[in-house]
């Protein structure tokens, strides 16, 4: 399976913090708020991953992760001239895919707790997988409506009447017919390619599938100033109380083993003194203590 992470908009509901760097580069908490995504899709054992981002905002991507080889991942990255959508990813990431599954992911949507996504990944044989979850305001988002049994009946985005209380979050799982889907449908009144009307095709030919995420599990929006606040404080409460990080891609790396301990240690030789720094140092020293580890 390879993932698209896209980073792309212009932020300007963080207005002005979007003059000094992208959304997804903003802090969230201690670290940048794309490290969230990548570690959920590496945690799911994602090694290839493709990020398109503004021409403006890219070098600075490509500069905080380079080739990812460091965390034992492959970074490919593309442009996205002008946000036409999300489904627009598919278009500029075509020959990235070429005949694999995907998972796209916006670098944006921050999530915490469960293991819905790699659960969902290894189930995943073909079709489209997404998520849905409870929200206070699902207008604005993709909503999906269910049947008595569960089943999905539509799918509308960002309705002003919402069907149902089930928002759709930012993370999707296709098959390769989706490449197809995404050249054949058309903008809409906004000017996007929506994910919502990829997301109907299947539903159409029955081949979604809508994972309702469980209550416990955080769905965080960093979107405007407040609510990037809002998931830094979340992220810090969570982390202070366990004492593990939330969002931290060499630590994930090693769990699933695309580093070795050996090659966890050394990054750590590289990193300047900091709290990130003590964090791994204490996941390495225990990680050694437990044995297991090469
Ligand atoms: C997009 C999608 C929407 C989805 C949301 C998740 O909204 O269009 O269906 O629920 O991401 O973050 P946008 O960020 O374009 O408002």
């Amino acid at each position: 399976m390879k993932a698209i992470l896209l980073a792309g908009g212009n932020g300007s509901r963080l207005y002005p913090l979007n003059q000094i760097s992208s959304k997804q580069l903003q802090a969230v908490f201690d670290k940048p708020m794309i490290y969230y995504p990548i570690t959920v899709l590496i945690a799911a054992g994602v090694r290839e991953f493709c990020l398109i981002s503004t021409p403006h905002d890219l070098p600075r991507f490509r500069q905080l992760l380079s080739d990812g080889g460091r965390w034992g991942i492959s970074i490919e990255y593309r442009e996205q001239p002008h946000p036409e959508g999300i489904a627009q990813a598919f278009l500029i990431a075509a020959d990235f895919v070429v005949g694999d599954n995907v998972v796209l992911m916006l670098g944006d949507n921050i999530f915490s707790g469960g293991d819905d996504f790699p659960r969902a990944m290894a189930e995943f044989h073909g079709g489209a997988t997404i998520f849905a979850y409870h929200v206070k305001d699902p207008e604005r988002y993709g909503v999906v409506e269910f049947d008595r049994d569960g089943k999905a009946l539509s799918i509308e985005e960002k309705p002003a009447k919402p069907k149902s209380g089930y928002a759709i979050p930012g993370i999707y799982i296709y098959d390769n017919q989706v490449l197809e889907i995404a050249r054949s449908i058309k903008p809409s009144s906004r000017g996007e390619l929506e994910i919502t009307d990829v997301n109907r095709e299947y539903l159409r030919a029955d081949q979604l599938r809508v994972h309702r995420l469980s209550r416990g599990f955080a769905w965080l929006d960093a979107g405007t100033s407040t609510a990037l606040q809002e998931a830094s404080a979340y992220i810090e409460a969570i982390e202070r109380r366990q004492g593990v990080k939330i969002g931290c891609p060499e630590e994930a790396a090693l769990v699933r083993g695309f580093l070795t301990l050996k090659q966890f240690e050394a990054l750590l030789e590289g990193m300047p003194n900091c709290e990130y720094r003590d964090y791994l140092v204490s996941v390495a020293a225990e990680t050694r203590r437990l044995g297991g580890f090469k």
